[in-house]
């Protein structure tokens, strides 16, 4: 990505995010980075990701739902649930066609890597974990042992990715939210596929 393009970027999240929901998606996107350097893999593509994770944020749960009714795709069987029950989690895939459409990033791991860092799915990639991880435990957050988990990340990214999922289905539950199919499907799979990164 050119520089020119990240300004871009930049210049559209100040443009359509809060001032705190765009000092989350820096520090996601320095999160993420340092994941990448230590874990081999592109960094440039890594923030990118990073950076536009949240990128839909500013719509609302009407806005959102407007969004897929005009495009009619993506969210296949739970599209229905999601809408009914938590319309916030749209977020993630509209993040990845804004991403797509706007910023014409064509890399599939950088679009699921923004689509999935909600509620993950099988057998994903590292740069998927990353921001799944970097989403939860990012500088600006405060859940408790987000500092152990963003050091674990460094040394051992499915531990980290598992307890980030773990804790993420841990907090819907206490809450009594409804918890998506396709965060059990992840959780599933993970757990029956020993935890293991493909
Ligand atoms: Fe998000
Ligand atoms: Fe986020």
């Amino acid at each position: 990505m050119c520089k020119n393009a990240e300004k871009q970027i930049f210049d559209y999240l100040s443009e359509n995010l809060s001032p705190k929901k765009l000092e989350h998606s820096y520090n996601v996107a320095i999160l993420a980075a340092e994941l990448a350097s230590k874990h081999n893999l592109d960094i440039v593509r890594v923030r990118t990701a990073g950076l536009l994770h949240d990128c839909a944020k500013f719509m609302t749960d009407e806005e959102f739902i407007d969004f897929f009714k005009k495009r009619d795709k993506t969210l296949k069987y739970f599209k229905k649930d999601v809408i009914k029950f938590s319309p916030h989690l749209l977020h993630s895939f509209a993040g990845e066609i804004i991403a797509k459409e706007k910023f014409k990033i064509k890399n599939r791991d950088t679009l699921n890597a923004i689509k999935n860092h909600t509620l993950g799915r099988k057998n994903m990639r590292a740069i998927e974990k990353i921001i799944f991880i970097a989403d939860c435990v990012s500088y600006d957050r405060k859940l408790e042992g987000a500092k152990r988990i963003r050091n674990l990340a460094k040394n051992d990214l499915n531990k980290a990715f598992f307890e980030v999922l773990t804790k993420k289905i841990e907090h819907i539950i206490d809450k009594g939210m409804w918890l998506c199919p396709q965060i059990i499907d992840t959780w599933n799979w993970y757990v029956s596929n020993n935890k293991k990164d493909n």
